[in-house]
């Protein structure tokens, strides 16, 4: 296949139409198009309307002849494909022992203050090598597209030293070059404080920076900079310093913010502008009010909540609050091992509070805002990438309803079929 590509008679077509993050009551509005088409050319977003009307100029025939397949999705729902904007998609090793652990009440911070946790794969991920990490990379994002996913957000972390975090960065430049999806590089050099520098989180901090921040932003192997502030990890004023650092070498900004304690980490995406604030379990209400002030995405992941069996986000107060709310998976090997954007939806719309409009909203044109990419995807528009998925059903009400089993027939990457049921 060419990229060129014509989906045509699709019962809905969901284009979540849109250039940039919606806000509040605006996620609710997906812009349907009842039988609806889409004309895709060399990758990119042509047309898109009415089946008769997109149609009227093309003959089908002669089109086939210029290498434009064609798609009849008749009885579908065809939407933008999935943005998952926050995972931590390359590391070594498993920890199946401490999901046991954490089922008889052990806690997440707990298994991280006894040297586990992210400390735990961290050794892994310092052991294994790149073909190792790229083969596993492989199978999880042929996983994630069968879900629907066209881009993914994946963030280093598992390295806390120079050449472990610049490995994992080469390894995702490498999945994004060899794998249809696009894989979007986060530099999260400041994850957790490494055993060797317990008690000295500021001249850890210090070496990040100073050692190996200059040689990711060189080689261009990240586009934004992440970092756990925690209670017990890093401290509001750390990360304050770190990212502004980061900023000033050029690279945007996330925060894996007030995911385990109220620690004001909303307040500082807002007060740094961040692209996005992530988790967000305990933000106050101070918080949510500023990050929907300042338009800082804010990034869901309910799996990890019911993974740790917190108590989820405010996701529906955070929308009446009129925040630009994304969801996400969070796939990880500790808190959320899990790419299942089934369950992602199910949560959230279960147990969140959100509808199933603005759930969908959150993975396509805000998850991509939650990339500063709201203008090239994460929706059915004009001039975007061609990513679509076709779903099994006329309705995208389905995805919900369909609890915890992929509703996804077909998905399309630029123009081409790149996953078919
Ligand atoms: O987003 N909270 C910090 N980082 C990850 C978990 C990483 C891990 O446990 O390996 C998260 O939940
Ligand atoms: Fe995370």
């Amino acid at each position: 296949m060419s990229g060129n590509l014509i989906i045509k008679n699709a019962a809905q077509l969901v284009t979540c139409s849109g250039f940039k993050a919606k806000q509040g009551k605006e996620m609710s509005d997906l812009k349907i198009i009842d039988h609806g088409a889409v004309v895709i050319e060399a990758g990119l977003i042509k047309a898109v309307g009415k089946t008769d009307d997109v149609l009227a100029g093309i003959d089908e025939i002669d089109a086939r002849e210029k290498g434009f397949d064609i798609i009849d999705a008749a009885g579908k729902a065809v939407l933008p494909g999935f943005v998952d904007s926050h995972t931590h998609l390359v590391f070594g090793g498993h920890r199946e022992e401490e999901f046991s652990w954490r089922l008889r009440g052990d806690s997440y911070m707990d298994i991280l203050k006894r040297g586990g946790g992210i400390l735990n794969t961290v050794r892994a991920t310092r052991a294994a090598d790149d073909e190792e990490l790229f083969e596993a990379g492989i199978q999880r994002l042929d996983s994630m597209m069968s879900f629907g996913v066209t881009t993914v957000e994946g963030k280093s972390g598992y390295g806390l030293d120079h050449d472990t975090e610049i490995k994992q960065l080469e390894v995702m430049q490498e999945l994004d070059r060899r794998h249809p999806m696009d894989v979007v590089r986060t530099f999260l050099g400041a994850h957790a404080v490494p055993d060797a520098y317990k008690g000295r989180e500021d001249v850890f901090i210090d070496y990040v920076i100073e050692q190996v921040m200059p040689d990711v932003v060189e080689d261009n192997l990240a586009e934004f900079c992440d970092i756990f502030c925690e209670k017990n990890v890093f401290s509001v004023d750390q990360s304050r310093r770190f990212l502004l650092k980061a900023r000033a070498m050029g690279l945007k900004i996330k925060i894996h913010a007030d995911e385990i304690e109220p620690l004001g980490g909303a307040e500082l995406a807002a007060e740094l502008g961040a692209v996005s604030a992530d988790h967000l379990l305990q933000a106050s209400d101070h918080g949510i009010a500023a990050i929907a002030k300042a338009g800082v995405v804010a990034t869901l992941l309910p799996g990890t909540a019911f993974c740790l069996k917190a108590p989820y986000a405010r996701g529906r107060y955070m929308i009446d609050a009129d925040c630009a709310v994304a969801l996400a998976t969070d796939l990880n090997p500790g808190s959320c091992y899990s790419e299942s954007i089934p369950l992602v939806f199910a949560l959230a719309t279960l147990y969140m509070n959100m509808s199933i409009e603005e759930a969908i909203t959150a993975l396509t044109l805000n998850g991509a805002a939650a990339l500063d990419r709201a203008d090239v995807i994460g929706s059915l528009d004009k001039g975007k990438l061609g990513d679509v998925i076709i779903l099994g059903y006329p309705s995208y009400k389905f995805i919900p309803y369909h609890v915890g089993v992929s509703c996804v027939e077909k998905v399309i990457k630029k123009g081409k079929l790149v996953f078919s049921k």
